[in-house]
């Protein structure tokens, strides 16, 4: 089970490397066995992989460039982020697409240097509330996960599914029902059957805490989750591992 954590813009620096040294300290996330990747800043990228360095906790990067190098102010390409020591990225997430006008195209470009590079992507896709009131959850999904037609057949890749709605800070904060999120990842499995043989891992994303965790986790078609805000402070992180374990 996975259990991915995007600290997005909400830590800074030194409040990142305090909460890493804390639950680098816990013995209860020292011995689960859950898959844990952290995705901080890239302010404090270098420091989170240097601590997380020979632990059974990984690192990614929460956006990358497709450009390998180049005068790109502001971006850190996908090729930079590997030789840092990144192992996966989160490539469309709704802020990026919603907030930073992301259209699939560029969603696209920055899963394939993803690849390149030799990074695992996190692919999100996830419907809006205009999708949802126009019935156009199908369309959505689809088309956000047709940037896989031509992949590597030996590729590997992760989609996590988080309803625009339901992410905290950037949407109404309302959970998913379970059962609509069962329903969503089973389509999406044979959606993206389509276009590998690959067993592609789908983590559930959207206003996940200790308290709704397991409703999640224990749905057949749910690999792991993706927080947000549950995730940026030890006591709620370390409620989730203990609710997973
Ligand atoms: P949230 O964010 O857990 O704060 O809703 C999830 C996400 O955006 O990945």
């Amino acid at each position: 089970m996975y259990l991915f954590a995007n600290y997005k813009m909400y830590l800074g620096f030194a409040e990142t490397n305090i909460l890493v040294s804390q639950l680098l300290q816990s013995e209860t996330i020292q011995g689960s066995h859950l898959d844990i990747a952290l995705f901080p800043s890239a302010l404090a990228f270098s420091e989170v992989e240097k601590a997380l360095r020979d632990t059974n906790i990984a690192v990614g990067m929460q956006h990358v460039h497709h450009i390998p190098t180049g005068a790109y102010t502001g971006e850190v390409s996908a090729i930079q982020a590997a030789e840092a020591g990144a192992a996966y990225v989160l490539v469309g997430h709704s802020e990026r697409r919603h907030i930073f006008g992301e259209s699939d195209t560029a969603v696209k470009a920055q899963l394939y240097a993803a690849l390149d590079a030799g990074l695992t992507p996190v692919l999100c896709v996830g419907e809006t509330t205009d999708d949802l009131n126009a019935n156009k959850v199908e369309y959505r999904i689809k088309k956000q996960l047709s940037i896989l037609d031509g992949v590597n057949p030996e590729a590997s890749f992760m989609i996590a599914y988080e309803p625009v709605w339901a992410i905290s800070g950037s949407g109404t904060g309302q959970a998913c029902d379970p059962k609509e999120t069962e329903l969503m990842h089973t389509a999406i499995r044979r959606e993206v059957a389509t276009y590998t043989a690959q067993t592609v891992p789908i983590l559930y994303g959207g206003s996940v805490n200790s308290e709704n965790v397991v409703s999640y986790t224990s749905l057949p078609s749910v690999d792991g989750i993706l927080v947000g805000h549950a995730g940026t402070s030890y006591d709620s992180c370390l409620a989730l591992v203990e609710a997973l374990s």
